[in-house]
C-alpha cells in the first residue's frame, strides 16, 4: 500500500504569501493581523457598537419620554444634534425632561423653544389677536365665555420654515405625527385674565369628526410671568405642597399641581389614558395673571390625522 503522504501534500491549500523558508514571514503575519483588526473594527462600526466622533462629540441622546438629555456644559459652540440640523431659530440651551405627574400623565420639557422662537411666535400672532372663545358642548360651535378671558389666534399648520421646525420637534418629542396636530394657537393673558379648569377632550360628536378625540396637549410658554398665570391641574394625584416650587406659586395655583410659566418651557399632558379612555384627571386651567403678561402657544394633538 502506498504511503498517504504525497496525497496529503497534493491538497495542501496554496500559500497566500510566498515565503523563503516555507513558513509565514513576520511581514505576512503583521499584514494578516492588520486585516483582521480592520475587519473587526468595521464590523463593530456596522453593528453600531461604537461610532466615530465625526462632528458631534456631544451628540444628544434621546430618553424614554422623547426629550433630549444633554450635559449643561454643552453651550453655543456645541454642534447641533442631527435632528436639529438647519431647523429652528436661535440656541435652546440645555434641555431636560421632568415628569411632574403620572395621574394625569404630565411632563415638562425644559428649554423646548429658544427665546428667538418664542419672540417669533408672539410677533406673528400679535397683530391678529382676537378674544378667545370656548366650544359650546351642545352645538359644537365657538362661543364667547366668561371662563376664558384671554385673546388668541391660530397659526396655520406648516405655514413657514420656523413653524414647521417647531411642529417637527413637537412630533419628535411626543411621538405623535405632525399630521395629527391642529395649527398652533397663540394665547395672550393680561393681568386678571385666566382660563377656568376644563378638559381638552370633547364630549360632542361635532368636534371629533376631524381627527377623532384630542389625546394630548403641548402647552409652550412664550414668556415669563412675574406673578400668577400658572397652569393648574386641580385633580392631579400629586402631593403638590411637597413640590420644591410650591412657595413660588400664587394662591390659585396652590389648589393643585401647578406649573409656573417659564419662557421656552413646554408642558405636555395627555387627555387620554394609555388604554385610550378619557382621563378626567387631565382637568386643567390657567390661573389669573397677577403681575406681568402671559404669552403661550398650544398644540392639540388628535388620535387620527387632523385635516388642516
Ligand atoms: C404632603 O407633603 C407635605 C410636605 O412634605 C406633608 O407635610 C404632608 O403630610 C403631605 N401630605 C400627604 C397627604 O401625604
Amino acid at each position: 500500500m502506498a504511503p498517504s503522504r504525497p496525497l496529503m501534500r497534493g491538497i495542501r491549500p496554496p500559500r497566500v504569501f510566498p515565503t523563503r523558508a516555507g513558513r509565514a514571514s513576520p511581514y505576512a503575519i503583521a499584514l494578516t493581523a492588520l486585516l483582521l483588526v480592520s475587519a473587526f473594527l468595521l464590523a463593530l462600526l456596522a453593528f453600531g457598537v461604537f461610532s466615530l466622533p465625526v462632528s458631534a462629540p456631544s451628540a444628544a441622546t434621546t430618553n424614554a419620554a422623547g426629550g433630549e438629555t444633554e450635559s449643561a456644559d454643552a453651550r453655543p459652540s456645541r454642534p447641533r444634534a442631527r435632528r436639529d440640523l438647519g431647523v429652528g431659530l436661535g440656541d435652546r440651551g440645555a434641555q431636560w425632561t421632568e415628569v411632574i405627574s403620572w395621574e394625569p400623565r404630565a411632563f415638562v420639557y425644559h428649554n423646548f423653544l429658544s427665546k428667538e422662537e418664542c419672540d417669533y411666535l408672539i410677533g406673528l400672532a400679535k397683530p391678529h389677536m382676537v378674544k378667545s372663545t370656548v366650544v359650546d358642548s351642545t352645538t359644537g360651535k365657538s362661543k364667547d365665555s366668561r371662563v376664558r378671558t384671554s385673546s388668541g389666534m391660530f397659526l396655520q399648520r406648516g405655514r413657514d420654515k420656523v413653524i414647521r421646525a417647531i411642529e417637527k420637534r413637537i412630533a419628535d418629542y411626543t411621538f405623535i405625527p405632525v399630521e395629527h396636530g391642529e395649527g398652533l394657537q397663540v394665547l395672550h393673558y393680561e393681568v386678571g385674565q385666566k382660563y377656568e379648569p376644563h378638559f381638552d377632550y370633547f364630549l360632542d360628536e361635532f368636534n371629533t369628526k376631524n381627527g377623532g378625540q384630542r389625546m394630548a396637549t403641548l402647552l409652550m410658554y412664550l414668556s415669563d410671568v412675574e406673578e400668577g398665570g400658572e397652569t393648574i391641574f386641580p385633580d392631579a394625584n400629586v402631593n403638590s405642597s411637597s413640590l420644591p416650587w410650591y412657595n413660588e406659586l400664587s394662591e390659585c395655583a396652590r389648589r393643585g399641581l401647578s406649573v409656573k410659566p417659564k419662557m421656552g418651557d413646554a408642558l405636555l399632558f395627555y387627555s387620554m389614558k394609555p388604554d385610550a379612555t378619557l382621563d378626567p384627571l387631565s382637568l386643567h386651567g390657567g390661573c389669573p395673571v397677577i403681575k406681568g403678561n402671559k404669552w403661550s402657544s398650544t398644540k392639540w394633538m388628535h388620535i387620527h390625522e387632523y385635516k388642516a
